[in-house]
């Protein structure tokens, strides 16, 4: 079968990467793809959004199979274009239609799901401009921190954590009256503040069955340890130390089992990947929220550890027989650190030559974000730039390799984090 892979980062050429080694598919594409990407499939210059030119494309060189590797083509509805253009019916695209894809494009909807299947997460009310008062007096009687969450898409941004009343009311004031973050913030999200361990679980469906992929945890911050502005991601390990099986068991009896049964009984058949986004809230999983693809820089520490072939587990999905899905998981340790261009997650410079000494093996992975060939050259094109990923018996041995293959990647002014995964060494 032909597959198509749609986006740019990491993780779109993890999982070209992992999907050209499927003994299930003949041609593999990515739009529109980087550097990277190109080493294993074909690129293919078109623009994730735009429907009409991808589906045309997948007419004429006859794909099978669509992976949406971002939120945006799926909060968008390629699900549903492809439904419903005739001729692109026969084609699966693995992922949620617009409706499901509510899960990540609204956090109301989200909670209010949650709230309503029993799902552990933190107590939250919702508020619009009409209701401004009430959420001024409603922060007003609550301790700080304040967690205000714009309800749409904002890039990453919509979340502001504020330490004093002063602040949330003025975050308040931005998202509600001044549209700070346009329609996205016309409805804003007060949630309980929960401290503890943030980590990442991923399960992948077929409308009727899932399946649960490895754990991660990953680091946002530009800073090290944890400070800064918020990024992309930095970095990321797998599996996270305190993912017994115990606790494993309860993540799924309280959360994935609940969330999967939520969605049918909504009548919403949920094919794709489901991200949780949980923390450990003294040794309770309640979940920060839910994203409706797989996660970057988690990707590049989860497909890795995956033994099975993935061409296999799509061709399962568009059977609705994941079920039967052999799931070889590698119990080694996977870890990724993320170089970035100077000054990102601000503004950075692009074009810069890229040399990269550091060789693929089974032991340490080389993969491009924001890469691209110019003139024959690697050069940055985007502000995190190259991950490497490594195993090892124990973080501290995956670290010691992917700080090693991070060495033999250089560029004008060049970043990383060195502190990846040292939070989780002695838990
Ligand atoms: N209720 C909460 N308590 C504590 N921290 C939170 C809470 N909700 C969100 N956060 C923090 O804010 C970050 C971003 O929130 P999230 O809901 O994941 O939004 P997004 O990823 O869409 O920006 C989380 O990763 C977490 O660190
Ligand atoms: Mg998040």
């Amino acid at each position: 079968m032909n597959v198509l892979i749609l986006g740019s980062g990491g993780r779109e050429h993890v999982l070209a990467w992992k999907a050209s080694q499927s003994a299930k598919i003949d041609k593999l594409y990515v739009a529109p793809g980087n550097a990277g990407t190109l080493e294993v499939a074909d690129n293919v210059s078109i623009n994730v959004k735009d429907f009409k030119e991808i589906g045309k494309f997948c007419v004429d060189n006859k794909i099978d199979i669509v992976v949406p590797g971002s939120e945006d083509p799926l909060v968008e509805g390629i699900v549903d274009f492809f439904r419903d253009e005739p001729q692109l019916q026969s084609i699966y695209v693995f992922g949620p239609d617009k409706q499901a894809a509510q899960l990540e494009g609204s956090k109301e909807y989200a909670k209010e799901f949650m709230l309503e299947n029993d799902i552990p997460t933190a107590g939250y009310r919702s508020f619009t401009s009409e209701s401004f008062d009430e959420a001024k007096q409603y922060i007003a009687q609550k301790p700080a921190p304040y967690v205000l969450k714009a309800d749409g898409l904002a890039a990453g941004k919509g979340v502001v954590i504020c330490d004093t009343l002063d602040a949330a009311n003025q975050v308040l004031e931005e998202m509600l009256l001044d549209e700070k973050f346009g329609s996205a913030s016309s409805t804003v999200v007060i949630e309980d503040f929960l401290q503890g361990i943030e980590f990442s679980i991923f399960a992948m469906s077929d409308g009727e069955n899932y399946i649960i992929l490895p754990e991660a945890k990953d680091y946002k911050r530009i800073g090290e340890g944890d400070t800064g502005l918020n990024t992309g991601g930095m970095g990321a390990v797998s599996p996270v130390p305190f993912m017994t099986e115990d606790y494993l068991k309860k993540v799924e009896q309280e959360i994935i089992a609940p969330t999967f049964d939520g969605l049918r009984k909504r009548n919403m058949q949920f094919v794709g990947f489901v991200f949780f986004g949980l923390i450990n809230d003294n040794g309770q999983p309640k979940v920060i929220e839910y994203n409706v693809r797989m996660g970057d820089p988690e990707t590049e520490v989860v497909f890795p550890r995956i033994a099975s072939d993935f061409g296999e587990w799509l061709e399962l999905a568009k059977n609705k027989r994941l079920k039967d899905a052999n799931v070889d998981i590698r119990p080694d340790t996977c870890t990724t650190v993320f170089t970035v261009s100077g000054g990102y997650p601000e503004a950075y410079e692009k074009g810069k030559q890229i040399q990269i000494d550091t060789t693929n093996s089974d032991e340490q992975l080389v993969f491009h974000a924001g890469t691209k060939m110019s003139e024959g050259d690697i050069v940055t094109s985007g502000g995190r730039v190259i991950a490497v990923s490594a195993f090892g018996k124990n973080i501290p041995s995956a670290l010691e390799k992917s700080y090693q293959g991070v060495k033999g990647v250089q560029f004008d002014a060049m970043y990383y984090r060195t502190d990846i995964g040292k939070d989780l060494i002695n838990l």
